[in-house]
């Protein structure tokens, strides 16, 4: 399975923190935003990753994580000229992923949960059709929103339902088979002028081919689409890495673990980043642990 991220859009909701930057390099507590879609890639086992960005912004990313192979994983970059839809990263996606599955995450959503790891290779090895990854959440209407049938199959999905017929939102991580690019292909663009995720999984949903999976209690799922979620996930993140003296989505820590790298690497990275800066010790603690 291959990875894609998106990290497209113009950020006019976070205006003016997203006037110059990019949205998905905005700081989240002690790292980039973008460092928490790929430690979920990562950790699912997936080291083949497209990175999508708007024109003015792939070189930053680029610079930031370079060609991927100091994490042990191979990066490539490609651009959306314009912000036409999260489907149509499957299609600009498409000589990537060159006839195989594909996990495509959004570069603004954050995801945390111990288990999430080996949920994520388990889906992977079954998928069949579409998976997507539920959350319940308090405000359904402002995302994509699913009901499931007893089997776990979607039996309904709507995007931003004025009355939603359950509290599950569809998150923004994706596990397609590889007919994906080409049904994103077909699609044409909803009400908003995008090529909507929804209408591509609504193709799997008809065919009985869309499955729910629920993240569950005690795993965490934010979108950073306002000031405030923003702020909030930053919270989230240095209370919890605080209080465990963990970092979580720690790239290098997850390159070490899951052994694309080996301790002396480790060690050359935390030196890299600095030793001034408390991220950058962790990593070298480790290497030294
Ligand atoms: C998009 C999707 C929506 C999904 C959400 C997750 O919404 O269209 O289905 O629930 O991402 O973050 P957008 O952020 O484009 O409004």
């Amino acid at each position: 399975m291959r990875g894609i991220i998106l990290a497209g859009g113009s950020g006019t909701r976070l205006r003016p923190l997203t006037s110059v930057h990019s949205k998905q390099l905005l700081p989240v507590y002690d790292k980039p935003m973008i460092y928490y879609p790929l430690s979920v890639l990562m950790q699912a086992g997936i080291r083949e990753i497209l990175l999508i960005s708007a024109p003015e912004h792939l070189e930053a990313y680029r610079s930031l994580l370079g060609d991927g192979s100091r994490l042990g994983i191979s990066l490539s970059y490609t651009v959306q000229q314009e912000p036409r839809g999260i489907a149509e990263a499957l299609v600009i996606g498409g000589p990537f992923t060159a006839g195989e599955d594909v996990c495509l995450i959004l570069g603004d959503n954050i995801f945390y949960g111990h288990r999430l790891p080996d949920m994520l290779r388990q889906e992977a090895r079954r998928l069949d059709g579409c998976t997507l990854f539920g959350y319940p959440v308090s405000d359904p209407e402002r995302y994509g929103v699913a009901s499931v049938a007893e089997d776990g199959t979607i039996a309904t999905l709507e995007e931003k339902p004025a009355r939603p017929a359950s509290n599950l939102a569809v998150t923004g991580l994706y596990m397609y088979d590889a007919d994906a690019a080409n049904r994103a292909a077909r699609l044409t663009p909803a009400a908003r002028g995008e090529l909507e995720i929804t209408d591509l999984n609504l193709t799997y949903v008809r065919e009985g081919r869309a499955r729910l999976v629920g993240l569950g209690r005690g795993s965490a799922w934010f979108d950073t689409g306002t000031h405030d979620s923003l702020l909030e996930a930053a919270m989230f993140v240095q209370v919890l890495e605080k209080r465990q003296g963990i970092r979580i989505s720690c790239l290098e820590e997850v390159a070490y673990r899951m052994g694309y790298v080996g301790r002396e690497q480790l060690a050359l990275l935390g030196k890299e980043i600095s030793a001034s800066s408390a991220y950058g010790r962790y990593v070298m603690e480790l290497a030294n642990a």
